[in-house]
């Protein structure tokens, strides 16, 4: 049995049902904001017009490169996409460094450009005039489908000179530096669109696309008629097109001011982007393991956990003294344990504090701080995806998902579902389905529907 102690320790992260339909609520209403040109300027949620209006029929056929920019890693891929719902993905990995991701744009794009030269050369296709879809996973306005201006970055990257700018030119730019390789950028998307499109190659209801990972948004397939920011000339053939909503920015405007707990605004405080991606801060990857860290600190220094232990307050000054030395995979290798082995959760404690098997009292707090933790983080979440589903104007809805966080966590998933069957609604069924590499075969797919367009 958890004591007092630790559930009060908990208790801000405990959404109630009244809180959880006030969220929706908020939320489903800056989703409506973002959408109408007469009021997008106030919304947080800026529903961008992706330009992708065409979803995947499965018979899509070639070869094309794509570009991964947005998580933890960056990537360069090979997509060849065989018809019958079916496509091959060759990638390569390469660690974007800390100092690229603060340092000036022009290196970045130069570092990229270079991983796509060697890997081009490595495959050998240097002659081959492959199409490249590049997936970029930050905020950004387009004005077509290879033009999309970056309205600022998120997620611990922060490279003066590209807010503001197109970063297809970028790319283009910095290919044309080396001049080594002769590419065409034949379209630049969100992760979020690659999981929706990944995802509708398989499925054919799937209008939603979700990634809680490093970072958090969604997008959808909306009405044209509901996009007031998309222009005429696309909605004169075409009813339907993909609206990133970037939601990872709610709560900029107050609305989750009276769910956040001290520890969201610690989390805040502390990042490269104070006061913006609020809803993201509470639900991905990038902040997860930072708050578990917060919450520690906290039980340690109030007796709620460990509170036998004589070496308490030195686990106390462990966690200060080293920020991200708990990371959010730690929540899901955590979460998966059992009783009373908790294999994972002291090989954690022995990693973090040299702690020799934690007693089971101890393990069973830590796995319940950690599961309030990620418990209101996927509530967030389908809260959001609930507004989506309900929103769309299909009555069968398949959510495409995709992320370290939902991919990993044990139960993310079932807690996200738990959540959505209360606030989708009644005349509405939905599914959720793991995308398969959606920032790669979503981006060749959408370069694929681009050239049939055409
Ligand atoms: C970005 C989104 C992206 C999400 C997931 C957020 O920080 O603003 O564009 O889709 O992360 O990668």
């Amino acid at each position: 049995m958890l004591d007092t102690e630790v559930r009060e320790l908990m208790q801000s992260f405990v959404l109630s049902d009244y809180q959880v339909q006030e969220v929706y609520s908020r939320f489903y209403a800056e989703i409506s904001k973002g959408l109408k040109r007469s009021t997008n300027a106030q919304a947080t949620t800026k529903c961008f017009p992706t330009y992708v209006q065409d979803l995947p029929t499965g018979d899509e056929i070639g070869k094309y490169l794509a570009l991964d920019l947005g998580g933890t890693n960056f990537r360069v891929l090979l997509v060849s996409l065989k018809g019958h719902h079916d496509a091959r993905v060759e990638f390569q990995t390469y660690a974007v460094p800390k100092d690229l991701m603060i340092g000036p744009g022009v290196d970045l794009f130069d570092h990229i450009a270079e991983c796509l030269a060697k890997f081009v050369a490595k495959h050998d296709m240097k002659n081959a005039y492959l199409p490249l879809g590049f997936t970029f996973s930050f905020p950004c306005v387009q004005k077509g489908l290879k033009e999309a201006v970056l309205s600022r970055w998120t997620k611990g990257f922060k490279c003066p000179g590209v807010a503001g700018e197109d970063v297809g030119r970028l790319l283009h730019e910095a290919i044309q530096r080396r001049g080594d390789v002769e590419i065409a950028v034949v379209a630049i998307l969100n992760d979020t669109t690659g999981t929706l499109m990944s995802c509708a190659h398989r499925n054919a209801d799937c209008r939603v696309g979700i990634i809680v990972g490093t970072g958090c948004n969604a997008c959808y397939v909306e009405h044209v008629d509901q996009v007031d920011l998309l222009d005429h000339e696309f909605k004169r053939e075409k009813k339907q097109v993909i609206v990133n909503c970037e939601w990872g920015a709610f709560g900029e405007g107050g609305q989750l001011d009276f769910v956040r707990t001290e520890y969201d605004v610690t989390i805040d405080n502390k990042s490269i982007n104070p006061a913006q991606q609020l809803f993201e801060k509470m639900t991905s990857g990038m902040y997860l393991g930072e708050l578990v860290r917060l919450v520690l600190i906290r039980g340690l220094q109030k007796k709620a956990i460990f509170k036998l232990n004589p070496r308490r307050e030195e686990f106390a000054t462990i966690l200060e003294e080293n920020e991200n030395i708990f990371e959010t995979r730690h929540i899901s290798e955590i979460e998966s344990d059992t009783f009373p082995e908790f294999a994972n959760t002291r090989r954690i404690c022995k990693q973090l504090f040299g702690l020799e098997k934690a007693n089971v009292e101890d393990c069973q707090k830590l796995k319940y701080v950690c599961e309030c933790v990620s418990k209101r983080a996927a509530t967030l979440v389908a809260i959001g995806a609930s507004g989506l589903v309900n929103k769309t104007f299909d009555r069968k809805v398949v959510v495409g998902m995709d992320g370290s966080v939902y991919r990993y966590h044990p139960k993310f998933d079932e807690y996200i579902r738990e959540t959505m069957h209360k606030l989708v609604k009644p005349d509405k069924t939905f599914d959720i389905m793991l995308s398969e590499d959606g920032s790669g075969r979503g981006a060749a797919l959408v370069a694929a529907v681009a050239s049939k367009t055409k």
